[in-house]
């Protein structure tokens, strides 16, 4: 997506540690209009699956799974990280693992917002390691739904995320493909 590759040319700064510096578009500021846009691309990639429901992470998943739901006109619900006073009982969990962060996380979703007659996307701002989706996956199959792709705004493609999915056949579309990191630039696939 040309448009979100400028973006991240103008904005995007490189961190130690194969990090991407996107907080005033992504991932604290959000940009509505960049993020409307995002929406519509993953309408038009998915527009052939027979998609119900949207799953994604808090926080920084919301902003493009609800302009992803907007445009698909279907719900979108996010994984909670934390325990809330009125997210108790009935939940699918899964255990997610962060390589950069090097902990574990819970993350939770309601029984009733998912069921065996949901068609799933899934929506997440980064694609690294892939662990923030594998959980989603488990919840996904835990509910007996159905998985019928995975869209991303920020793929690294040099990290293990990418691979892990494409082994397990699904449809993986990334709007920005990231190949590496070179002298604080970025190179897109
Ligand atoms: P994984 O799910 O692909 O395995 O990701 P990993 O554990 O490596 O990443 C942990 C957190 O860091 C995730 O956010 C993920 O989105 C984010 N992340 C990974 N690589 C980058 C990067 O290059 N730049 C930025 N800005 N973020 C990155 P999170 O902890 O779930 O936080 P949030 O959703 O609340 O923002
Ligand atoms: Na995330
Ligand atoms: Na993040």
């Amino acid at each position: 997506m040309r448009a979100l590759e400028e973006k991240i040319r103008q904005d995007g700064q490189v961190l130690p540690g194969n990090v991407l510096k996107v907080d005033n578009f992504l991932n604290h500021q959000i940009d509505p209009q960049l993020m409307f846009a995002i929406g519509q691309e993953f309408q038009r990639l998915f527009a052939d699956k027979p998609i119900t429901k949207i799953l994604t992470v808090e926080s920084s998943g919301i902003a493009p799974a609800v302009m992803a739901g907007l445009a698909m006109k279907v719900p979108v619900v996010f994984a909670r990280k934390h325990k809330s006073l009125t997210l108790k009982d009935d939940l699918y969990t899964a255990t997610v693992y962060s390589y950069t962060k090097k902990t574990s996380n819970q993350i939770s979703i309601s029984r009733k917002f998912l069921d065996a007659n949901d068609h799933v996307l899934i929506i997440d701002d980064f694609l690294a390691n892939g662990q923030a989706v594998e959980g989603l996956m488990a919840i996904i199959a835990a509910a007996d739904a159905t998985l019928e792709g995975v869209g991303i705004v920020i793929e690294k493609s040099f990290q293990k995320g990418r691979q892990l999915l494409d082994e397990k056949g699904i449809q993986t579309e990334s709007l920005a493909r990231i190949k590496a990191f070179a002298d604080g630039q970025v190179v897109f696939a």
